[in-house]
Order: C-alpha cells, then sequence, then structure tokens
C-alpha cells in the first residue's frame, strides 16, 4: 500500500533504527555498550511501584479512564510545581496529563499548527519537533544554537527575520543534546518575543531534575501562562521512561484546546500508573540527593571515557544525563567518529547530527549506563 505523502518528509527515528542495528551486532555474538539513549536504568521510587501495584487490584482499576487525568495525578504535579518551581497551576485546569511529553509535542501541533505555519526549532534539538512539525504539513525554521552563545537563542537575530507565519517556538531548556541551562535572561526575553510576535512558545522541560541545582520553569516567569506552554515528565525525573507518563501545563484555555485533540486519540491513561506517579512526585529531598550523587559519579567516569577517546568538553557541569563533547579533530563528521568507536570499541555514542547539522562536530554519552559498565568501556578503549 502506498503510504501518506506526509511520510515522505520523515524518516524513521534514528534511534529506532539504529537500536535494531546494534542488536544484531549482539546476537551476532558482539557485546556492544550502548551509551547512546537517555532510557534511565535506575528503578523508580519504590513506593510509587508499590501503590501502582495495590491500585491494580482496584475494582475499577481497569476501565477507561477520564481524558483529563485522575485528579490525584493533576494535584500532585499542581503540589510538585508549587513545592519545586514556586509556580501556581490550577489543578482542575491548568495541567493535563500526558501518554509522556514525547506524545504532547504530537497534540500541541495538531492544535495549534494549521498548513503552512512555521514553527521556530532549536538547532541542535530534539528530533521531534521537527518531525512532527513536518507531519502536520507546517514548516520547521530553525534557529542555530552556537557553543559561542552557550547554546542560548540569538533573539536579535531572529528579529531580522520574517516572523509573520511563525506560529510556535520550541524552547528545552535545560537543553538536551548540549545539557546547558537557561540563560538568567532567557524565558524572560523568551516570552517578550512571543508577545510582541504573537507565537506560542512551548518550553519542553523533562531535565530539570538531573544533576542541577537550581530548576527552573518557564510558567515562574511573569506573563508565561499568557503566552506559553510547559511540558514535563516524570521519565527521567523519577526513572518512569516507561510508564510514558507526562503533563503540559500552561492556561486553561490553551489546554482546552489540546483536550480537543488529545480526547479524540486516546480513552485515558491506566489507573495504577496513573497512581503510582502522583506518589513518585510527592518524594522528598532524597530522592533528589541520591539521584544527583548517583549521575555526578556516572558523569565523572564518562568525562574519563571521554577524555581516553580524545573528544573535548567544553564545560563539565552539564545538566541533563547527557555529556555533550567534541569529537577529535581527526574525524570529518560525527557519525564517522561514531561510527569509529561502535567498530573499533563496540562502543555506542550519538552522533551530533542526529539532533541537527548543529550537532555536527559532537558527540552525545548517556550516564544511563552503570559505572562498572562505563569502567569496561574505559578499559576496552584504553586497550
Ligand atoms: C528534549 C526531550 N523532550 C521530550 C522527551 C520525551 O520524553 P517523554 O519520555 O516524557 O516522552 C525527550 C526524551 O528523550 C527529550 O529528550
Amino acid at each position: 500500500m502506498k503510504p501518506a505523502n506526509r511520510l515522505a518528509f520523515i524518516k524513521e527515528y534514528y534511534f529506532s533504527r539504529k537500536l535494531q542495528e546494534i542488536k544484531e551486532m549482539q546476537q551476532n555474538g558482539i557485546d556492544v555498550i550502548n551509551l547512546g539513549i537517555g532510557s534511565p536504568d535506575l528503578p523508580p521510587p519504590y513506593d510509587a511501584v508499590a501503590q501502582m501495584q495495590l491500585a491494580a487490584k482496584q475494582e475499577n482499576a481497569h476501565k477507561y479512564q477520564s481524558y483529563r487525568g485522575a485528579d490525584e495525578l493533576r494535584e500532585a504535579f499542581a503540589d510538585f510545581y508549587q513545592r519545586k518551581f514556586q509556580v501556581e497551576v490550577n489543578a482542575a485546569t491548568e495541567i493535563l496529563p500526558l501518554l509522556g511529553s514525547k506524545e504532547g509535542i504530537m497534540h500541541i501541533s495538531m492544535a495549534f499548527l494549521n498548513e503552512g505555519d512555521e514553527v521556530l526549532i532549536p538547532n541542535p534539538g530534539y528530533p521531534t519537533y521537527t518531525s512532527v512539525t513536518k507531519l502536520v504539513g507546517a514548516k520547521p525554521v530553525f534557529y542555530e544554537l552556537k557553543e559561542e552563545n552557550e547554546w542560548q537563542p540569538n533573539f536579535n537575530e531572529l528579529e531580522k527575520q520574517d516572523l509573520s507565519k511563525v506560529k510556535i517556538m520550541w524552547l528545552n531548556y535545560p537543553h538536551m543534546p548540549t545539557g546547558v541551562k537557561a540563560s538568567q535572561h532567557l524565558f524572560h526575553d523568551a516570552i517578550a518575543f512571543a508577545k510582541k510576535h504573537d507565537i506560542l512558545l512551548i518550553n519542553d522541560n523533562p531535565y530539570s531534575f538531573i544533576l542541577n541545582d537550581n530548576p527552573e520553569s518557564l510558567l515562574a516567569y511573569p506573563g508565561a501562562k499568557e503566552v506559553g506552554l510547559e511540558l514535563n515528565s516524570v521519565s527521567k525525573t523519577f526513572n518512569m521512561a516507561g510508564w510514558r507518563v507526562g503533563a503540559v501545563l500552561g492556561s486553561q484555555e490553551n489546554l482546552q484546546h489540546i483536550l480537543k485533540v488529545k480526547s479524540n486519540m486516546d480513552s485515558g491513561m491506566f489507573l495504577p500508573l496513573q497512581l503510582g506517579v502522583a506518589v513518585a512526585l510527592k518524594e522528598n529531598e532524597d530522592w533528589f540527593k541520591n539521584l544527583d550523587f548517583l549521575y555526578k559519579n556516572r558523569r565523572t567516569k564518562i568525562i574519563e571515557l571521554v577524555e581516553k577517546l580524545d573528544c573535548q568538553l567544553e564545560d563539565r557541569d552539564l545538566v541533563g544525563m547527557f555529556v555533550w563533547a567534541k569529537i577529535p579533530e581527526a574525524y570529518q563528521t560525527s557519525e564517522e567518529f561514531s561510527e569509529h568507536i561502535l567498530q573499533t570499541h563496540h562502543l555506542f555514542a550519538a552522533p551530533g547530527t542526529v539532533f541537527g547539522s548543529g550537532g555536527e562536530g559532537y558527540i552525545r554519552f548517556s550516564l544511563c549506563v552503570d559505572e562498572a559498565t562505563i569502567e569496561k568501556a574505559i578499559k576496552r578503549v584504553e586497550a
């Protein structure tokens, strides 16, 4: 069957293809160490799993669930935003739970974009912003993030462009893949820019609680709810990537538009997952301290590996679960270097170009691997 025309503009997700290739190498007896993907290997909070198991035995647990998410989950997200970001959100009207934040990118795009609308997307950045924009018939317009600007958008440059067709701007701070935080004035400037040009500003914020001593939300800034939305997720914060639970937060009016799309696409989320996540969101400071401790130790080891591979690091205090490094000068492209370490050392790390042309010359290593495995990788390189 001939697929829809829209598929001509996108490719299968890079990691979907590459992980298949790695699996085939493994089936052929090659022990590939996968440092490519940001899927937390650590367990979620014990109480959250216990609550999920208990809830699975409730009588009403297996029915279709509310399109707006369980009250307990919305209230727990609201309380979490209050405690962690000092942001007030109305649990009844300003939070919409999602099946992970990735699906929110599609729902938001379907709710707000018409064919031909333009979307400002970070380069480098999370590839889903681009593919979803293309799937809905809108046009990606990349804004370049550069190391010399500390990977922050340059609004003066953007002001010189024709912005008349721009409807959405994606922000993602802390930024993936570079691991930088928003500069002090970024959110403030972005809100003013969005207001001036009537653009919907969305901060995709899944990495705030990984190796970050100052988590920030766009919604903490004056005027944010009028022009903006924030996506958040428990995937990284609570090691629950496979649970597929996230949320979009913003004004009631904007969320109503998103609900119109979402309620026509799924029929609610499995209740025990929602109740388990509600428990995770109440975790105290010990959870965050422990996570920090584990990832800090891993980061130290990954940096050792990265240096053994002759890559260069600009910053050793990156936020999030990746180390972003420059490839050695001897290699022309990120893909060439990634392929070299895969074939020579059986180590997989993501070439920077997976995240757009702005990632050329860089490679991304994940911290989602235990210390013993990172040590094994170091020994391989030394050998
Ligand atoms: C920048 C960014 N946004 C969104 C997501 C999706 O996360 P979720 O598991 O909440 O769908 C990821 C996952 O890797 C990501 O890196």
